[in-house]
């Protein structure tokens, strides 16, 4: 059998099973298995597939039929065009958190000066890595509740070679930690308890709750960050935080009351409101 056919069978499985994107997750699950790129997939689509090769892809495909993301299965994922493993206890980083890291590019005047930074729930560590990544100068700590995900924060700081730069601590916010950050950013979670149940299979079943979960109205933790912010900022500080769709009045009117004022706002590519920027409120001058 060859790769062009197994293909289209796996493609033709995936789309009864609900999936949304069935050939290219087939094609990216078999090139796991062949350890190959999709490039040299348009010069090998009539290659045989080995019995082995199609034990593990058979493997693959069963998971992916039950909507576990591909990135799950494969253990990787892509963010800020670097690689991230993931692990059950740690968020598939999404493309719409890009924006966070370009809007804080944006706020800062070049990337020279040492910046300390501050990532809350730092998951995978993609915020915080690759914002290191692009600022040579600064230095961080990321910060999560769960130890799975700050473990995988920290091997994922080490295969990018952003160790000496970054630290990974286990608390609830900003409570086990002192001294103060020029940058604080955070993608927390912002989905009100009873709508996950309401979203896709490949979320609602397979990512974190804790990653997910933002309480009854979804703002608990920006309730919880705001009412830190202030300890947290150094004097010329800045906060960027990602929103759900649809909570940018909300989170404002909760780092308002908390002394913040808003700065900017910025879109996701789909043109949704998707990250504030705030400094705090005494900040008047220039
Ligand atoms: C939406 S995920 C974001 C992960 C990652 N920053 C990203 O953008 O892909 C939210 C993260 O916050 C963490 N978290 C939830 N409650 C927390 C708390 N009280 N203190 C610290 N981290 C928390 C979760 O474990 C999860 O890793």
């Amino acid at each position: 059998v060859t790769l062009r056919e197994t293909i289209a069978a796996a493609a033709a499985q995936l789309a009864a099973a609900g999936v949304e994107t069935p050939r290219l997750d087939a094609e990216l699950l078999l090139l796991d298995v062949l350890g190959r790129d999709r490039g040299w997939l348009l010069g090998h689509r009539d290659d045989a597939l080995s019995d082995e090769d199609r034990r593990r892809f058979d493997a693959h495909l069963h998971r992916r039929a039950r909507r576990e993301p591909v990135s799950r299965i494969i253990g990787e994922r892509e963010f800020w065009s670097l690689p991230f493993r993931l692990a059950p206890d740690v968020l598939d980083p999404r493309p719409d958190t890009e924006t966070l890291v370009e809007a804080v590019l944006k706020a800062l005047d070049g990337g020279a000066r040492p910046l300390r930074v501050l990532d809350l729930g730092t998951g995978s560590g993609c915020i915080l890595l690759a914002l290191l990544s692009e600022l040579p100068a600064a230095t961080g700590i990321g910060v999560d509740i769960s130890i799975d995900a700050a473990r995988v924060a920290r091997d994922n700081a080490r295969r990018l070679g952003l160790d000496d730069r970054a630290r990974f601590v286990v608390s609830s916010w900003g409570a086990a930690l002192a001294g103060r950050f020029d940058l604080v950013v955070s993608n927390p979670p912002y989905i009100a308890s009873a709508e996950i149940g309401t979203l896709a299979p490949e979320v609602a079943r397979f990512e974190p709750l804790r990653a997910l979960d933002g309480g009854n109205d979804g703002l608990d933790a920006y309730r919880a960050i705001a009412a830190q912010a202030q300890e947290l900022l150094a004097p010329q500080g800045r906060i960027a935080v990602e929103i759900g769709a649809g909570q940018g009045a909300e989170v404002t009117a909760l780092f308002a009351a908390a002394g913040l004022d808003a700065l900017a706002r910025h879109r996701d590519l789909a043109d949704i409101e998707r990250v504030l920027v705030f400094r705090p409120a005494a900040q008047k001058s220039p």
